[in-house]
């Protein structure tokens, strides 16, 4: 079976504003299996997002190769562009969902992209796609809350319903950036958990960027770091050791804090190599 993800020797930079240019990602390479589970971390800048826009096809790589599940996007009609974008969904930190709307239509309008907009003004108010919304809503356990205002409901509960919007698309990909920057650790812990169980449960390709190495460590069998655009290891949760993350962070001095406590927190509950 193709890879759900192909990368090889993709690099994509931004002008800045001086006109000289940023190197965002620098000849990345990297295979991801369909139905596997990936972690990325690394300092703020590596390029995780970067990476994320290239692999729901929001970004065109400026060198080298992306395929997904073994296609070309830049080979394609934007028919064809828009139904393999369909493939996969993404949740974001900041969850774009609107407040003022009932959780239910936040839901179903991760459903906009396959369809034409008259239909979908439309459908956003058939039975049929209510089903949809309430088996979603209930994936993520938010079932009673489906009809309340969105804006009503707890910061966690919020994150729930971006979730249930990703999942609602029925995607074979889903991709999350930094999905519980803004929770407390506990809840963090849960959604994670809940996104790696749903995923699994479905064979769906998770891609994960997370912020706090210890929550990435306890979720994911593989991790990606990323630094200054370039993949700086590709492991097995297992073999990351102090010494790499100590340099995969080196220099970023708004988390040296943060990464002393990751080392604490891993390191006494696993031998250190
Ligand atoms: N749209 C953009 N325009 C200009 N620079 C960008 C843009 N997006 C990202 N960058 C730059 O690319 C680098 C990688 O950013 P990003 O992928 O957001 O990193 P991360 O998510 O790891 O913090 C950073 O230096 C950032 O400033
Ligand atoms: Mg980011």
């Amino acid at each position: 079976m193709n890879p759900s993800f192909h990368l090889r020797g993709v690099s994509k930079r931004f002008r800045r504003a001086d006109g000289s240019w940023n190197e965002a990602l620098q000849d990345v390479d990297l295979e991801v299996r369909p139905g596997e589970a990936v972690t990325i971390v690394g300092p703020s800048g590596a390029g995780k997002t970067t990476l994320m826009r290239l692999l729901n096809l929001s970004l065109r790589p400026d060198a080298g190769t992306l395929l997904v599940d073994g296609v070309d996007p830049s080979s394609l009609s934007l028919g064809e562009l828009r139904k393999l974008r369909a493939r996969t969904a993404t949740v974001y930190q900041q969850h774009h969902l609107v407040p003022s709307l009932r959780v239910v239509h936040n839901i179903l309008a991760g459903r906009l992209s396959a369809w034409p907009l008259l239909r979908a003004m439309v459908s956003l108010l058939s039975p049929r796609e209510a089903d949809r919304a309430a088996q979603a809503a209930s994936a993520v356990g938010l079932l009673d809350k489906l009809w309340e205002r969105t804006d009503h409901l707890s910061g966690g509960q919020q994150q729930r319903v971006a979730i249930a919007r990703a999942l609602v698309q029925n995607p074979r990909h889903l991709l999350a950036d930094e999905p519980v920057a803004s929770v407390d650790p506990s809840l963090a812990d849960s959604l994670v958990g809940l996104l790696r169980r749903l995923s699994g449960e479905e064979g769906k390709t998770l891609i994960v960027n997370l912020h706090d190495v210890p929550l990435a460590l306890r979720h994911f069998e593989r991790i990606v770091g990323l630094r200054a655009g370039r993949v700086f290891f590709d492991l097995p949760s297992g073999e990351v050791d102090s010494g790499l993350l100590v340099s995969l962070y080196e220099g970023d001095k708004e988390l040296a804090t943060d990464v002393r406590e990751w080392l604490q927190e891993i390191f006494q509950t696993r031998p250190s190599k």
